[in-house]
């Protein structure tokens, strides 16, 4: 389903809502969570909701998709401080039951069976919340990602390393990250993804209406029978 909204605040809003609803009614106790800016309001939503009392993550389970590699848990640009501080620091989350891949962790065969077995262990997940990258990226899985790719060590494309050098204060975005595969996302139960602004158009409109190709990583999506995509008008003026 494809849902055109107003504006990105909308877009957050609509995907807030959703999630918490889901939450509430404990159809979703592992949620697979993104980062990125696109999800930054969700997040903030959420967190108003959680420090009212008004929700809990109290017995949900979660797994983000993605990594950089070489990056400790403290280094402020990791993924893991980004949920700490997002979200999780707001919330009553039980502080075993939050996943992020290790960065530290070189060794791309313990990284997927350490990663998978916890997913699995855990029921699977229940939604999978996307953003998509300028070159139709979901996760790190970059152009010509294999539609069966599991949690592996990948190399960032040159665009997305440009795309997020704001994070670093020397602006060098590691070469190399951690993330679920297409396949792991894939056999999430729910799909979520959000896209806002112009600069997503030309993803969009390839992971919708282009060929389902590697070459746009977000085309394999409509493989998924149960996804959803909320975006703003601008990110839709292509399609
Ligand atoms: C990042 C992340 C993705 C994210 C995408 C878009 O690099 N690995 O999970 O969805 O790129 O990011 P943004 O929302 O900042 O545009």
């Amino acid at each position: 389903m494809l849902l055109v909204l107003p504006s990105p605040e909308a877009v957050a809003r609509q995907a807030a809502g959703h999630i918490a609803d889901l939450i509430r009614s404990r159809r979703a106790r592992v949620l697979g969570l993104a980062t990125g800016r696109t999800p930054l309001r969700v997040y903030e939503l959420l967190s108003a909701e959680l420090r009212a009392g008004r929700l809990s993550l109290a017995g949900v389970t979660t797994f983000n998709l993605d990594e950089y590699q070489g990056l400790g848990p403290d280094h402020p640009a990791s993924f893991r401080s980004y949920m700490e501080q997002h979200l999780f620091r707001h919330s009553d989350i039980d502080p075993a039951h939050w996943h992020v891949p290790d960065g530290m962790n070189l060794d791309g065969d313990a990284v997927r069976s350490h990663y998978e077995g916890l997913i699995v262990a855990a029921g699977g997940i229940d939604l999978q919340l996307l953003g998509i990258g300028a070159n139709g990226h979901i996760g790190f899985n970059e152009p010509l990602s294999a539609f069966d790719s599991r949690t592996r060590i990948v190399r960032l494309a040159p665009e997305t390393r440009e795309a997020n050098s704001d994070e670093f204060s020397d602006g060098r975005t590691p070469e190399r990250a951690i993330t679920m595969g297409i396949g792991t996302i894939l056999e999430a139960r729910e799909i979520l993804l959000l896209a806002c602004g112009a600069a997503k158009g030309e993803a969009l409109a390839a992971m919708i209406a282009g060929p389902l190709h590697p070459s746009c990583p977000a085309s394999a999506l409509r493989l998924h029978p149960q996804v959803t995509v909320l975006c703003d008008h601008e990110a839709a003026a292509g399609l």
